[in-house]
């Protein structure tokens, strides 16, 4: 039988999932065109959180996002006991450098020394400079505009320090809490496949901001601040 009868979709996640499991990844010189120079994991304070790459002590945090169904209703997570977030961590403590298609950069969102989510991007169209974005939040967290905030900061980073000319989001139909932080972000389009343009994301609509329980005051922008230079 070809080799590619045997490469169903089923096959090839098996496959990518046990070269995972084994920290196997295709040699570098396999995996086609690179950037100019990479993009390296950034460490960003926004107004209210720190963006950093994921370290093994964020164990604790990151398995109580992971062991959440509400978490991983609408991502092709399963719910993850303590050995399998650990395991699942580590790999992400390993992605912080795009640099060929299909490269990967995870963020830890950390509030208060408390990591309380996670944005990514993986680098789609290395000619075309397009990365995909995801974000996920501890729903414990959820409603104060963090995932927005953290997203937002990420997006400045691949549009400024990537050069991205287009940012997408996969999302499913359902998932409402996800589409509308992409609209809020800029992001237009179906969900299974938004896409934000630095245009769209400089005209973004002004977010309602909370500055207590009672008031809500709109502000135009988050601020970010970049307490260091990007490493590179
Ligand atoms: C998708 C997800 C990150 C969205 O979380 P969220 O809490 O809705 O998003 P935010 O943290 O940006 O909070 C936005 C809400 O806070 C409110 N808010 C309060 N203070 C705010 C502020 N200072 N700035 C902005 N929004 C603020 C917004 O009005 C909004 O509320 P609303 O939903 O009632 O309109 C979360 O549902 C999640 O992790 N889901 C599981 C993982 C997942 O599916 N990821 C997406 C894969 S494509």
């Amino acid at each position: 039988m070809p080799a590619h009868r045997l490469e169903t979709p089923h096959l090839r996640e098996i496959i990518s999932n046990t070269r995972s499991m084994l920290g196997l990844r295709r040699p570098r010189f396999l995996r086609g065109p690179r950037l100019p120079k990479p993009a390296v994991a950034p460490i960003v304070a926004t107004e209210r959180l720190r963006l950093r790459p994921h370290e093994m002590k964020d164990a604790g945090d990151w398995l109580q996002i992971q062991s959440n169904p509400d978490v991983v209703r609408y991502l092709d997570w399963p719910v993850r006991n303590a050995v399998e977030s650990r395991r699942h961590l580590k790999h992400r403590t390993r992605h912080t450098v795009l640099l060929q298609a299909d490269d990967f950069l995870a963020l830890a969102v950390e509030r208060e020394g408390q990591v309380i989510g996670d944005v990514s991007l993986h680098l789609r169209d290395v000619h075309s400079k397009i990365v995909e974005m995801g974000w996920v939040l501890n729903p414990a967290h959820g409603r104060h505009g963090y995932a927005t905030e953290a997203a937002a900061a990420l997006a400045i980073f691949a549009f400024e320090h990537l050069g991205a000319c287009e940012i997408t989001a996969v999302i499913h139909e359902k998932n409402e809490r996800s589409i509308a932080l992409a609209k809020r972000l800029g992001f237009v389009g179906d969900p299974q496949r938004m896409l934000l343009t630095r245009e769209r994301f400089d005209s973004r609509p002004a977010l309602a901001y909370l500055t207590d329980e009672t008031e809500r005051v709109t502000t135009g922008q988050i601020p970010i601040v970049w307490p260091q230079p990007i490493a590179e």
